[in-house]
């Protein structure tokens, strides 16, 4: 998907891996945070399609994050990822 400002928009690597995904990123409160109002802990904005989502509970995200943890890791570069694939359909 591309965004605003033209640049392709990927989705995150939920998954609690240490290289790519958000386990260094986030800790239980934060995430509850970011999630529900769509702005990250260093003021970033996250960009559409990724809506904020005020109508969950922070009993509910607790309960997506507590989730997420006990998904086994993968260690998924989705950056990288992207990048080749933007490369190959060029
Ligand atoms: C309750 C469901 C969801 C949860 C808990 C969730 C969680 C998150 C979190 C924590 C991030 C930030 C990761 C970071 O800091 O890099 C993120 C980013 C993102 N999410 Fe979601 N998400 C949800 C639903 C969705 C849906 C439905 C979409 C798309 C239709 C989506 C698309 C994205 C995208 C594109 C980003 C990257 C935004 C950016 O880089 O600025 N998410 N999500």
């Amino acid at each position: 998907m591309v965004g605003e400002d033209g640049n392709k928009v990927t989705a995150q690597n939920l998954m609690f891996d240490e290289q790519t995904g958000i386990a260094k990123k986030y800790s239980r409160e934060p995430f509850i945070k970011t999630v529900k109002t769509g702005v990250r802990s260093d003021g970033s904005i996250l960009k559409l399609p990724m809506e904020p989502k005020m109508v969950l509970s922070d009993r509910e995200v607790g309960a997506i994050y507590d989730y997420l943890k006990t998904v086994p890791k993968i260690h998924n570069d989705i950056a990288q990822k992207t990048t080749a694939l933007h490369l190959v359909n060029k």
